[in-house]
Order: C-alpha cells, then structure tokens, then sequence
C-alpha cells in the first residue's frame, strides 16, 4: 500500500479523472476526501471506496476552506491535495466566447489554485510536509486552437505549479502538475467541439503517437506516484500524461 496513513483531498472526484484518482488513493491506503461541486456524485464516490463526502465550489473562498477543514477534521489531517476539478466551454472560435465563460474558466480552473493554495498550505505545513497537485493539461503546454481561453488557465496552473514549488519547498511540501492529453470523461465533448463519436476521435487520434485518449487510470497512476514518498526528490514538474502528444 503505497499511500498507507496518508490523507488526502481530491476536487471534482464525483467523476472522470478526479472519480479515478480518488479510487486509485483509497485503492493504495489513503483516506480520502471526495469533494465536489455534485454533492450526490461525491457521496457515491466516498460511499464505494470508505472515504467522505465533501460539497462545494473549488472557485469560492468560503467553500474550498470548509473542504480543508472538513478533510482535517473528518480523517485527522491533510497530506495530499489533487486540485482536479475543472471546467471549459465548449470548442469554438475564441472570438465567440462570451465574457461569462471567460469569467467562470479562469474562476473554476485558475481562481481555484489561489483559494486552495491559501486554504490548505497551513495544514500541510503542520503535517511536516506533503503533495499539492494541479491536474492541468496538455493544452498549457501544446495547445489546440479554438480552446484558447481554457489552454490560458492551464498555462497558468503550470506556473503556479513552478512557483509555488519553490516558494514551498522549504516547507517540504512538493507543487506539481499532471498534464493529461483529451481523455474519456464529462468533459470529452466540449474539448472536442463535437459529439464524442469513434468517427470524431480520429482527428485527434492522430495528434497521439500512442494512438488512444488518456484514461482516468493513466492520470490515477501518475497521481499516485507523485504523491507518494518515492517521488519525495520530485516538484515543480509538469509532467505530460499523454501518449507523447507533447514530445
Ligand atoms: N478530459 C480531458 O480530456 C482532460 C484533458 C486534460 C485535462 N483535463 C482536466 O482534468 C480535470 C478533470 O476533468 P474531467 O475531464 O475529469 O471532467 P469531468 O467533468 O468528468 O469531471 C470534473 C468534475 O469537477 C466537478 N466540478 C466542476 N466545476 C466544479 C466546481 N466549481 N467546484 C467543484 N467541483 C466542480 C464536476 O462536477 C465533475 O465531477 C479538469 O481540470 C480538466 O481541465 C481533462
């Protein structure tokens, strides 16, 4: 059990990426928080793997520290934050999108960090140390057109992913950033602009050199290595999750 004691808060586990993360922690020992904005999704999730429910939005202040506080106080403390939970409008000419949409991906994707980082750095830092992670994307690192506003909230999750590194390694507490490329979830067809169909995937099949979308279980593996005492010399990374999209 690779997380054996530790205790850890994962955003937006009520499904896709955060649901698998959450069940690969539990899976390896870990106490789990399933927080979501779907308190019922959230309550399926912790009810299947022993862990606890959480509701709230990761994009207003007073919610994401009652998720800190209820991490602490209902598993006895907090190691491991994934900050997963995320959101996009549908693909389409950046030019299209509405300010509305504007506000709410930079507030849901980025606002986020900042509300979490303040939020639950104090109960790291009492811990000794421990691993604050940022599900960003491919799309921060090699993005697609059309998406344009969402690949600026990642790119700006994977420098506060190197900043806050640095500021908090002497801390012991480890920042990194997991970079998925498109992968099956809630959020497939936004990111497509289409209906998710076999026939729709080809395009960005070709864009893969592995020749598949991502899966909750790649990104679940690589969360839990980077969580886990093995990765203790690694931080500030943003590490691509993607069949070699970014090589
Ligand atoms: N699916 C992909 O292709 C892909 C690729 C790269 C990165 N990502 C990132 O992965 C992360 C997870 O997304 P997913 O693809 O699993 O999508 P998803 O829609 O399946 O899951 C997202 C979860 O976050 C929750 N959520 C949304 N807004 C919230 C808020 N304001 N407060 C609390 N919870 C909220 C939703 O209820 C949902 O359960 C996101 O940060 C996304 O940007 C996804």
């Amino acid at each position: 059990m690779r997380l054996q004691g530790k205790t850890a808060l994962v955003t937006g586990a009520a499904s896709g990426f955060g649901e698998g993360i959450a069940r690969a922690y539990a899976a390896q020992g870990a106490r789990v928080a399933v927080a979501d904005l779907n308190l019922d999704g959230a309550r399926r999730v912790a009810g299947e793997i022993g862990g606890i429910a959480l509701g709230g939005d990761v994009s207003k202040a007073a919610d994401v520290r009652a998720m800190v506080e209820g991490t602490v106080s209902g598993l006895g403390g907090l190691d491991i934050v994934v900050n997963n939970a995320g959101w996009t409008y549908s693909r389409q000419p950046s030019l299209d999108v509405e300010e509305e949409a504007f506000d709410k991906v930079f507030s849901v994707n980025v606002k986020s960090l900042y509300l979490m980082a303040r939020a639950a750095h104090g109960a790291m830092k009492a811990r000794g140390g421990g691993s604050f992670l940022i599900v960003s994307s491919t799309a921060g690192l090699r993005p697609r057109p059309n998406l344009t506003w969402y690949n600026a909230t990642k790119g700006a999750a994977n420098v506060i992913t190197q900043g806050l590194a640095q500021e908090w390694a002497a801390e012991n507490i480890r920042v990194n950033a997991i970079c998925p490329v498109i992968g099956g979830t809630g959020l497939t067809s936004a990111f497509m602009g289409m209906e998710d169909t076999p026939e729709n995937r080809a395009g960005f099949l070709a864009t893969i050199p592995l020749g598949r979308f991502s899966t909750p279980a790649d990104i679940a593996n690589a969360c839990v290595w980077l969580a886990e005492d093995a990765s203790s010399f690694i931080t500030g990374v943003l590490l691509p999750v993607d069949g070699g999209r970014c090589a």
